[in-house]
């Protein structure tokens, strides 16, 4: 009795997403003429505007999935005194919301009620990365949408002081492996972060070092004048990699080289396993694209909501 008083105790803490394969390439079939180009069509409308919409589109799906699984809850706004993810810490450099918000408008002009506001996160996310240049892959579809979103739950979210145990729990946690994690940190091959997300490591590193050494120390003190310079600057921070509008493996080669932004990144190269497959990755673009697809179709499975929103806002 204890002890399954304490192992329900345990999964109510801890409601971890599970995959579960209930979805399907051909889940509107038959439901609605699901019109995808609508979805396209509208990350590429609002690329055109703003280029860093693919790289907001790819981290919300992420957040979204390790959060409750793929359920939309990181598009549900904040209510009353209900503090939704959005608003959690992690997920204030989140942005490009209203892209979800015109795909779901048209949508819902061709089939009402029918397509989830996680499915269509999905989709734009797989567009973000084709249009920047990235692998196609067949999003499977027929996700629900969730009806809980508590700002607190964004500490389920990995971050970029985890070291390499801390990084394979937590992928572990949503059922995916190092091989996974590996691959999908090759997202960091678009955006940007902010100062505070890596000054750890150009600031009073630890006792001995003020810099992380493991940093290219050129690289390193233009972080450092970047981050100074910028002191005062609410959004001062470095692209992820060099090419960061591009969809490419130059992230995985410019962490061989000691210039990635996060201590996450590094501890990439801490265990043989993983740092072999970041060197796989560098060097065959091939590798990391078919790897990737094949990651973010796993990812993307891990499902959790109950019905579809009519507004991906607001719960129905
Ligand atoms: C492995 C664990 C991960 C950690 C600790 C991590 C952490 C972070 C951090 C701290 C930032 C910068 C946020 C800021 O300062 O504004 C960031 C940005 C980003 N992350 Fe990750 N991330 C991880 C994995 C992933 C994965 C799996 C993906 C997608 C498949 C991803 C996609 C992105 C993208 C696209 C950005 C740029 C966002 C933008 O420019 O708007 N990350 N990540
Ligand atoms: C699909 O949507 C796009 C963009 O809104 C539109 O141009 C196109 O005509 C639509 N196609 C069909 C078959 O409805
Ligand atoms: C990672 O960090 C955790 C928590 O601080 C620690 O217990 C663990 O030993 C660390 N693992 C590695 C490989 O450094
Ligand atoms: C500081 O970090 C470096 C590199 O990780 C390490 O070699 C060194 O032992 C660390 N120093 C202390 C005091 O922890």
């Amino acid at each position: 009795m204890e002890f399954v008083v304490a192992l329900s105790f345990a999964f109510l803490m801890f409601p971890f997403p599970s995959a579960i394969g209930a979805l399907s390439e051909n889940y509107y079939d038959g439901k609605c003429p699901l019109n995808e180009s609508i979805i396209t069509n509208a990350v590429k409308k609002a690329t055109s505007n703003d280029k860093t919409v693919p790289s907001a589109l790819l981290r919300m799906h992420f957040h979204d999935c390790f959060i409750r699984g793929c359920d939309g809850s990181v598009l549900l706004d904040s209510k009353g005194k209900n503090k939704a993810e959005k608003d959690g810490e992690p997920n204030r450099p989140l942005h490009a919301f209203d892209v979800i918000d015109n795909a779901k408008k048209m949508l819902e002009v061709e089939c009402p009620g029918v397509v989830s506001c996680a499915d269509i996160l999905a989709m734009a996310a797989k567009d973000a990365v084709v249009l920047t240049g990235g692998p196609y892959w067949e999003v499977p579809n027929g996700r629900k949408d969730g009806r809980i979103s508590l700002a607190s739950d964004t500490g389920r979210l990995p971050t970029p002081g985890f070291n390499i145990s801390q990084l394979k729990w937590s992928f572990g946690q949503n059922g995916l492996s190092h091989f996974d994690l590996v691959a999908l940190t090759g997202g960091h091959t678009l955006g940007f972060s902010h100062c505070s997300s890596f000054q750890n490591r150009i600031q009073n590193f630890n006792a001995t070092h003020e810099m992380d050494p493991t940093l290219n120390p050129s690289f390193a003190s233009k972080l450092r004048r970047l981050c100074a310079a910028h002191n005062k600057v609410r959004n001062a921070g470095a692209p992820l990699d060099s090419t960061n509008f591009k969809f490419d493996n130059a992230y995985y080669k410019l962490l061989l080289k000691g210039k990635s932004l996060l201590s996450s990144d590094q501890a990439l190269l801490t265990d043989p396993k993983t740092k072999a497959l970041v060197s796989k990755f560098a060097w065959s673009q091939r590798a990391f694209e078919k790897a990737f697809a094949k990651s973010m179709t796993k990812m993307s499975s891990l499902t959790g909501g109950e019905e579809i929103r009519r507004d991906c806002r607001v719960v129905n």
